[in-house]
This record gives C-alpha cells, sequence and structure tokens, in this order.
C-alpha cells in the first residue's frame, strides 16, 4: 500500500512539503552531535555551524527554534568507531526529550561516521586492501543492508521523526521501510538521498564527520555526474522501494535533474547545498568577491525555481535576518 499521509502527519512536514516560495519552514539545518564532546569546534569552511556534545546542541536547537527553524537534519558522531547505532540512538533521545514535537529530527543514517573504514558499506573481507593492493572495495550488500536498516530502527525507537540513508547502497530503502514497518513504525517517513553523486564539494563535510574513506573513494555507489539517466534512476528506484521523499546532492550539480525526476515520480523532491557550495561562497565573500548573505539567499531563491520542494543547507537558522518569513 502507498502510504501518502507519512508527509502529511505534523504540522511541520506539511509546512516543508506545501506551497510555493521561500521560507524557513522549508529549510532543513545539519546538526553535527558527538556523543561526549565537552567544548564545540566551529566546523571549517562551515561558519556558523559546530561540532557540538548533547548539552551544547540543545541550547543550538533552542535558538534556532527562535530563528523559526523546525527541521533538523541530525550528523550523530559516535565518540570511537565501531558499526553501532547506540551513540546515535542516545544522541536523538536526548534531544527528543527536550524538544518533542516542536522539531522534525531527519536522522541522516549511514554507516561511514561510524564506520572504522570511512565507507558507507561493510566489505567481504576485514582488509579489502589486502585484495592484491586493489582499492576496488568488495562490498557484502547484504551485511551492509542489514546493518543500515537495524541503525533505522535504532534511531526510530529512540524517537527519530524520519529517516534519511545517504549510503546509495541498492535495495537501502525498501529494506529500511520493511524493517521500520515490521516493528510498528510504519508512520515514519523516509528521506532518501536518492541521487547522490561523487563530489569534489563534500569537502568539509569529511573532516566535520571524520568520515572520509581509508582507501579508495566513492565512485562504486555514488553516481558520476556525467550520467543523467543513471542519475535520474537512483531516484525512481528510491521512489519504487518506498521513499517518501527524495533528495538531490550536491544540490548545484542537480538543478537539471529537479523537474524531470519529480515529474517521473510525483514525490516531493528537494536539495541539499552541501558543505562545499556553502563553503564557496564564505570563501567568495572573504576575498571581497561577493555578500555572504546574499549569495546565500540568492542560491535558495534558484533552487526553489528549479523547483525545489526542501532546501538542505548549513545557513538555514540565518534564514529568518536574511529576511525569509518563517512560513
Ligand atoms: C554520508 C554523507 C555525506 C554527506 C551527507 N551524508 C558525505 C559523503 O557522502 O561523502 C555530505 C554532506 C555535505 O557535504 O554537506 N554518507
Amino acid at each position: 500500500m502507498k502510504r501518502l499521509m507519512r508527509n502529511r502527519a505534523t504540522p511541520i512536514i506539511r509546512e516543508l512539503l506545501a506551497g510555493d516560495g521561500l521560507s524557513v519552514a522549508k529549510l532543513v539545518q545539519p546538526i553535527f552531535v558527538e556523543e561526549g564532546l565537552q567544548t564545540s569546534t566551529e566546523l571549517a569552511g562551515l561558519r556558523g555551524n559546530f561540532r557540538m556534545g548533547v548539552e551544547a546542541a540543545l541550547k543550538q536547537i533552542e535558538s534556532d527554534l527562535a530563528q523559526s527553524v523546525r527541521n533538523f537534519m541530525l550528523f550523530p558522531l559516535p565518540a570511537a568507531k565501531g558499526i553501532s547505532p547506540d551513540s546515535g540512538a542516545q544522541i536523538i533521545a536526548a534531544i527528543k526529550k527536550r524538544f518533542g514535537a516542536d522539531i522534525h529530527l531527519w536522522v541522516d543514517t549511514c554507516l561511514c561516521s561510524t564506520s572504522p573504514l570511512g565507507h558507507c558499506c561493510l566489505f567481504h573481507e576485514k582488509n579489502p586492501l589486502s585484495n592484491n593492493g586493489a582499492v576496488t572495495p568488495n562490498i557484502d550488500l547484504e551485511a551492509t543492508l542489514e546493518a543500515l536498516a537495524s541503525y533505522a530502527l535504532a534511531f526510530a525507537q529512540a524517537g527519530a521523526d524520519g529517516i534519511a540513508p545517504s549510503d546509495m547502497m541498492d535495495g537501502r530503502v525498501a529494506a529500511i521501510r520493511s524493517n521500520l514497518d515490521q516493528n510498528a513504525f510504519n508512520h515514519i517517513p523516509i528521506m532518501s538521498y536518492s541521487t547522490k553523486f561523487a563530489s569534489q564539494f563534500y569537502g568539509p563535510f569529511r573532516d566535520a564527520a571524520d568520515s572520509s574513506p581509508a582507501f579508495g573513494d566513492r565512485k562504486q555507489y555514488q553516481i558520476d555526474v556525467r550520467n543523467r539517466d543513471d542519475a535520474i534512476n537512483a531516484s525512481i528506484r528510491c521512489a519504487d522501494e518506498g521513499a517518501d521523499l527524495l533528495m538531490l546532492k550536491p544540490g548545484m550539480t542537480s538543478i537539471d535533474l529537479l523537474s524531470p525526476i519529480r515529474k517521473k515520480t510525483q514525490l516531493p523532491v528537494g536539495v541539499y547545498q552541501v558543505s562545499g557550495e556553502y563553503a564557496a561562497l564564505d570563501l567568495l565573500a572573504r576575498e571581497g568577491f561577493a555578500d555572504f548573505n546574499k549569495a546565500l539567499l540568492e542560491t535558495w531563491q534558484v533552487y526553489r525555481r528549479a523547483g525545489a520542494q526542501f532546501i538542505i543547507t548549513y545557513g538555514a537558522r540565518k534564514a529568518l535576518d536574511l529576511g525569509v518569513p518563517a512560513l
């Protein structure tokens, strides 16, 4: 059964997905929260964004709420690497305990920030590099899907309002959907990173989330920017597997795909203005070549013009100050 009601379940998701124009209600603020971290550090290239412990994150969310931000994309970071959703679940529980239905907490669901190898998947061999020194990893898809589905369930049980798988593994949306449904979480929406390109523009993020691959790169599972059909098919596939919202990333390299994907899937399609895009504006401004705030606003306006239903951006918390209306 298609469950269209997931996208209408709360006032926050209704505002995220309804209507035209630009408002803070259509912006999603990423937050990086690390288990047990005592002092916050500002993220290089992402001015105004911090890697925080839970206490600092609660204060940050409170101040973001005062700026009308209601949607957050949580990147839970463990104190020590290891394949387990536990630290993420604790962070989610602490945030939801404090804010309840005042926020919609999307949780980036991936293995790369918890994996010692920094990849979004698990491998058949313990050390894929031993394979003749070849960097072509040997992905264990079955084990990867199982791990992702268990992360998603643990996050939902801890109070996540939405699951956002960012790994690009074949079959992960279906695996997550079925694990959620079997455990009475069929009301939890999945926002799939459905068309995600292998990109140079994730640099500041990988520092922030400490998630650079220890070997090789992500081209085995992320899409080649030259392949339009592959890019569109990846989103259609996520729609077929049961995604409720689709998301294209980096936003800038996906502008032309918004409208065809929306037409083909009839699902809400958003963009992620990724770390490198945000940092690029900052660098321009630092060199005196642009006004940061005006440039940021301009990019959001273009995303909306191109048909993005929502925008994940490191500047969501600045939007109200830039004159973007709350609703
Ligand atoms: C994890 C993930 C990444 C981003 C979001 N989730 C990094 C990657 O795939 O390498 C990038 C976000 C950004 O650059 O702002 N899979």
